[in-house]
């Protein structure tokens, strides 16, 4: 496995793996700090193509609290470590310079109600911005067939999708599930920064979904009554969301009542650390997929 550090060492890479002819590329962007989920963007990626790029990059530009930048975990060595045993062909791991030279002054804005909620409201709407800025930016020095991402980040998922749709980029967006821990929470780099008694407390997070679902598989489809369902488990874990949405799953609008896949999305700080998780809640027999058409 090799480790880039230029988009143009990554060219020759990619060019290199294309040489053949028929090589597909898959780019699966991070930033660092893997954990299971990550690797489960390389599986996926590699059932699809031949050739599995990871960039790894702290893009500054999707932080709006300095301290998370600060505080953001790096540990570049053991990262390697992990991607080549989980059989990753190249490692893009560029300096901010590389990817914001001296002057850069352009940002990719994805529009809508996509980047006016949910993550928008509590992290402010640059975040998006700057995840569509750094995204557009790896696309085009890697140039993959297909990209991976998770489906915990669903609003990323969703606003990545647009941009590509809208800016006509040659690349399939591919939806990976959450993975979690046996316990139940979703893995994320942030997990770490986790107390022994905020992680048990946390678990509240994905056991609040839990209670929607089984609260939906009984019938209840009234997003009021399920959403409440999840904010009671919360507050007794003494969790005080920032936000527990049911909205649809390709402009993020609120809705009303389970009669086509809901996005019930939770984000709440737990001691330091802000976590997010989200589960799709679907009528029996409906495709449980994050849509990728614009409707
Ligand atoms: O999900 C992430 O880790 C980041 O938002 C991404 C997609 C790598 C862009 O910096």
């Amino acid at each position: 496995m090799k480790i880039v550090r230029t988009v143009r060492e990554l060219r020759e890479q990619v060019r290199g793996a294309r040489a053949g002819g028929s090589a597909r590329v898959g780019l699966v962007p991070t930033m660092g700090a893997l954990h299971e989920g990550h690797i489960s963007l390389v599986r996926a990626a590699q059932r699809d193509v031949d050739f599995v790029v990871m960039s790894i990059f702290v893009n500054p530009k999707q932080f709006t609290e300095a301290s998370d930048l600060d505080g953001y975990p790096r540990q570049e060595e053991a990262d390697a470590a992990l991607a080549e045993s989980a059989g990753v062909d190249v490692i893009f791991a560029p300096a901010a310079s590389e990817l914001y030279p001296e002057g850069f002054a352009t940002n990719v804005h994805v529009g809508g109600s996509l980047t006016e909620t949910l993550e928008a409201a509590g992290r402010g709407p640059q975040h998006f911005d700057g995840v569509a800025t750094v995204v557009s930016k790896l696309l085009i020095a890697a140039d993959p067939d297909a990209a991976y991402f998770g489906q915990k980040d669903a609003q990323q998922l969703l606003v990545v999708r647009r941009m590509v749709t809208d800016l006509g980029l040659p690349v399939e967006i591919v939806s990976c599930p959450t993975v979690r821990d046996s316990d139940g929470l979703a893995k994320s780099s942030r997990n770490v920064r986790l107390s022994d008694a905020d992680r048990a407390r946390a678990l509240a997070i994905p056991r609040a979904l839990e209670a929607a679902e089984a609260a939906l598989a009984l019938g209840e489809t009234s997003t009021a009554a399920l959403h409440a369902r999840a904010a009671a488990v919360l507050s007794a874990a003494g969790i005080e969301p920032e936000y527990v949405a049911c909205v649809d799953t390709h402009a993020l609008e609120p809705v009303d009542v389970v009669d086509q896949p809901v996005l019930l999305a939770i984000a709440a700080r737990v001691g330091e650390v802000r976590l997010i998780d989200n589960t799709l809640l679907t009528l029996p027999g409906a495709e449980a997929q994050l849509d990728p058409e614009e409707k």
